[in-house]
């Protein structure tokens, strides 16, 4: 069954909408985790338009699941990781101007830049995993420069049009979970899933993390952060990947 990594940014988002104190995110956290959640995920972005140094330092310190940090290839936010120590780095692209990430990264086209990344947060004990598209190159890339996983950017398939655009991102998705096994990389799946459109990609054999943001933290609003997160679980268990038996 794959595990549930929820994204906290966007409580954050609330927050500096006001640039208060509230809501906490590190509080969601702890609300994500009695709810199910065996991964907590966020993003330092280098604009600090949602989580903040603050925010990363007491996560660490608080959170008792899997900690995952979603970070670009910038010189700076690596160092802050390597003394920060999360469970795991998650390599994405940042753009300033983009509302969220926007695709995966191009590990082929930046490959010397990410490869350095990758040494340092390794060297640091950190589990590295590159956020891509599930395309053949960029696997084999995240493979040839040691990553440890790969996210598969999910985006494809939560905002493909009609039955025959859907059912390619899904064979993409599919296509791209055998490679990334095939090349020893584990393969999480993350970007643009919600508790409509989740089950299809669920039932996917080969995740063994979903990273779920901005739909989780919608639903919190109207439920609470652990319902949010137990529904989601509910959802992941039901659609989850029936167990083969040998
Ligand atoms: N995984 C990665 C690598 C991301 O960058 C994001 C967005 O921050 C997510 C998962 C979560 O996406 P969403 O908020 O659309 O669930």
């Amino acid at each position: 069954m794959a595990h549930l990594g929820v994204n906290i940014d966007h409580v954050a988002t609330v927050r500096q909408a006001r640039r208060t104190d509230e809501p906490d995110p590190v509080w969601a956290a702890a609300e994500a985790e009695l709810g199910g959640a065996e991964c907590i995920t966020f993003h330092l972005r280098e604009d600090r338009r949602h989580v903040n140094d603050r925010d990363a330092r007491v996560l660490k310190e608080t959170t008792s699941v899997k900690l995952n940090m979603e970070m670009a290839i910038a010189k700076e936010v690596v160092d802050i990781a390597v003394d920060l120590k999360p469970t795991q780095a998650t390599l994405v692209p940042e753009r300033r101007e983009e509302l969220t990430t926007e695709g995966g990264l191009d590990v082929v086209g930046l490959k010397d830049r990410v490869e350095v990344a990758v040494a340092r947060l390794k060297e640091a004990g950190i589990v590295v995993s590159a956020f891509i598209e599930p395309l053949p190159e960029q696997i084999e890339a995240s493979a040839d420069v040691g990553f440890d996983a790969i996210e598969l950017w999910t985006g494809g398939y939560a905002h493909a049009k009609g039955e025959s655009e859907t059912e390619a991102a899904l064979m993409r998705l599919t296509m791209g979970i055998k490679a990334g096994h095939a090349r020893g990389l584990e393969v999480h799946g993350g970007h643009g899933l919600t508790y409509r459109n989740v089950s299809r990609v669920a039932c996917l054999h080969g995740f063994s993390e979903f990273n779920i943001g901005h739909s989780i933290v919608s639903r919190s609003v109207f439920v609470g952060m652990r319902e949010a997160v137990r529904e989601m679980k509910a959802l992941l268990v039901r659609h989850g990947p029936r167990e083969s038996v040998s």
